[in-house]
């Protein structure tokens, strides 16, 4: 699976129903929404009711990515406004399980995203429950940074995992991927490529939408 995720963090704001054509029409799979709260993350970004706009007008599939705290006091929030996939960080929560049966309950596909310096292997445990696994590779809520190189290593660690016990889970990489870099995340065995500035910020976004799934 060769798919690539615009995250909107870096789109023209002005102009999002443009700037979600344009990624449609240049070949992107999924829309990434980023949500952060100011205290997971020292950000604040999107709420519910840009996601709930940005769900209503694309075609694509649409990917909640969750950067707060307490995020079980948003799942039934979020699942309203349309999106596909709701996706916690793990840091976030001592309640992994709950919380993934709780998106599962409004019947989303249920995500986990790690921050680099998590291992892959505090997740093993409830690896076999989640639709996909988001690894973010520069500091967390902002776009615009370098890959961070670690994060390499835990990308092979867990394509590992995910052979070794049979599961069929979506490998997610956010962050930091350009087009001089897409293609050696996916032989580690990334499927989804996600970003922002490599998508909104680029000359030819279908040239590098094109790049990104080679
Ligand atoms: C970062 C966000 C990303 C962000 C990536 O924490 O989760 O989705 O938009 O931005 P780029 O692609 O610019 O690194
Ligand atoms: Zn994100």
């Amino acid at each position: 699976m060769k798919q690539v995720s615009a995250s909107i963090l870096s789109a023209n704001w002005l102009k999002l129903g443009e700037e979600l054509k344009r990624a449609e029409e240049a070949g992107c799979d999924c829309i990434h929404v980023d949500i952060t709260d100011g205290h997971f993350v020292s950000n604040l970004t999107m709420g519910m009711d840009i996601t709930r706009a940005v769900c209503n007008f694309t075609g694509l599939r649409t990917d909640v990515h969750l950067m707060i705290e307490e995020p079980g006091r948003f799942i039934a929030a979020f699942a309203d406004t349309g999106a596909d996939s709701i996706t916690f960080h793990h840091e976030a929560t001592a309640h992994p399980f709950e919380l993934i049966r709780e998106i599962k309950k409004h019947g989303k596909l249920a995500g986990v995203a790690l921050d680099p310096a998590t291992p892959v292997e505090a997740i093993e445990h409830y690896l076999d429950q989640v639709d996909l696994v988001l690894l973010v590779a520069v500091c967390v809520g902002f776009g615009g940074q370098k890959f961070i190189d670690a994060v390499d290593e835990k990308i092979k660690r867990l394509a590992k995992m995910r052979k070794d016990k049979g599961l069929h889970f979506e490998i997610q990489v956010d962050g930091g991927i350009n087009t001089g870099n897409g293609a050696e995340k996916r032989a580690l065995g990334v499927d989804n490529l996600v970003g922002g500035s490599m998508i909104f910020l680029s000359e030819d976004i279908k040239e590098t939408v094109r790049l990104l799934k080679t």
